[in-house]
């Protein structure tokens, strides 16, 4: 039989070592809340698939906004959801859009909080498509056109940050024009640089009402099974005049976030998206699995495996697990 010499087992036998000697720290610092906004008052309507999640009216995410900052969690990002849709998203160009009162709002109220919007016309369109249809096909460059005038608004709205997602060519340097040319050259973009079409939206896509109504996303959003197709998209937006690189999902792409976490010299944000939020609930919910453990493990992953801001539906929660 062998003695082992070697044993690691020495510095993990109490948690004065082990937490000496840990790698990566979870805080509510990392984290960035998604919020969905919607039109009228009073209104705090629960998401089904997302337990623990609403959609909110304006008067309600501001005092909910006032409860996230409490916390100790330092941002938010904004997905609007008007009353009236049309083929081209114009609510989502409207300084009076609902994403525009609702920037406005929160920041009046809790100035502190960093307020990203999402910069995207899905929840904007009738037929749920991320830009202008033409021909059967969302059109790259009209849409570009109308980024540029969406972002505008955002800026103006007072948006601490613009996250642009839905995947067009040369939309970080279309906003990033738009910003300069109207001296917002302080507001950074956020690129969902590498965002794959990923199934694991299903449940923000009732969260956002955004769901196509013909087709999926598989024609602008990256085929799943690329990395090299992820760099590629991350050199393109440092080039472009990106700020931090997003990958989206998370959990399922930990290989991409340490990628883009080595070659590329930005912040990278990962994004956990519904599918990994809702799947982590769900099973905690049935009481298969440890939710707070799993969830807190979850995140941790993703900070390992490279990202320096996380995007989570559970920040409030596990803001609360980690301060407790
Ligand atoms: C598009 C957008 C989506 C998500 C964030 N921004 C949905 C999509 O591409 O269909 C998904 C986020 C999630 O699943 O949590 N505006």
């Amino acid at each position: 039989m062998i003695v082992p010499y070697y044993r690691p087992r020495r510095l993990r036998r109490n948690e004065n070592i082990r937490s000496m000697i840990r790698e990566t720290q979870l805080s509510p610092k990392d984290f960035i809340y998604p919020l969905f906004v919607v039109e009228e008052k009073g209104v705090k309507n629960p998401i089904k698939s997302m337990p623990g999640n609403f959609q909110w009216s304006i008067d309600l995410l501001v005092e909910e906004v006032k409860n996230i900052h409490q916390l100790g969690i330092p941002a938010i990002i904004l997905f609007g959801i008007p009353a009236d849709k049309d083929d081209r998203g114009s609510d989502a160009m409207d300084d009076n859009g609902i994403i525009q009162r609702a920037v406005k709002e929160v920041k009046n109220a809790v100035p502190d909080m960093y307020v990203i919007t999402d910069v995207c016309f899905c929840e904007y369109t009738d037929h749920g498509h991320c830009g202008a249809i033409n021909n059967g096909e969302v059109d790259n460059d009209s849409t570009l056109e109308m980024l540029g005038k969406q972002v505008i608004t955002h800026a103006k709205a007072g948006a601490d940050m613009v996250a642009p997602s839905g995947m067009m060519d040369g939309m970080v340097a279309t906003i990033r024009e738009a910003l300069d040319e109207n001296n917002y050259h302080q507001t950074p973009i956020m690129s969902y640089a590498a965002k794959y079409a990923s199934a694991f939206y299903g449940p923000f896509r009732d969260a956002a009402e955004s769901a196509p109504q013909f087709g999926d996303r598989r024609a602008y959003q990256m085929d799943p099974p690329n990395v090299r197709e992820a760099l590629h998209e991350a050199e393109l937006d440092v080039e472009e005049g990106a700020d931090i690189i997003m990958v989206k999902p998370a959990l399922p792409y930990l290989d991409i976030i340490r990628v883009v976490m080595e070659n590329i010299n930005l912040p990278v944000a990962a994004y956990n998206v519904s599918g990994e939020f809702s799947m982590v609930k769900a099973a905690g919910e049935k009481g298969w699995i440890d939710e707070n453990k799993v969830a807190l493990e979850m995140l941790t992953s993703i900070k390992r495996a490279g990202a320096d801001l996380i995007l989570t539906y559970y920040a409030k929660e596990a803001a609360q697990w980690l301060n407790e």
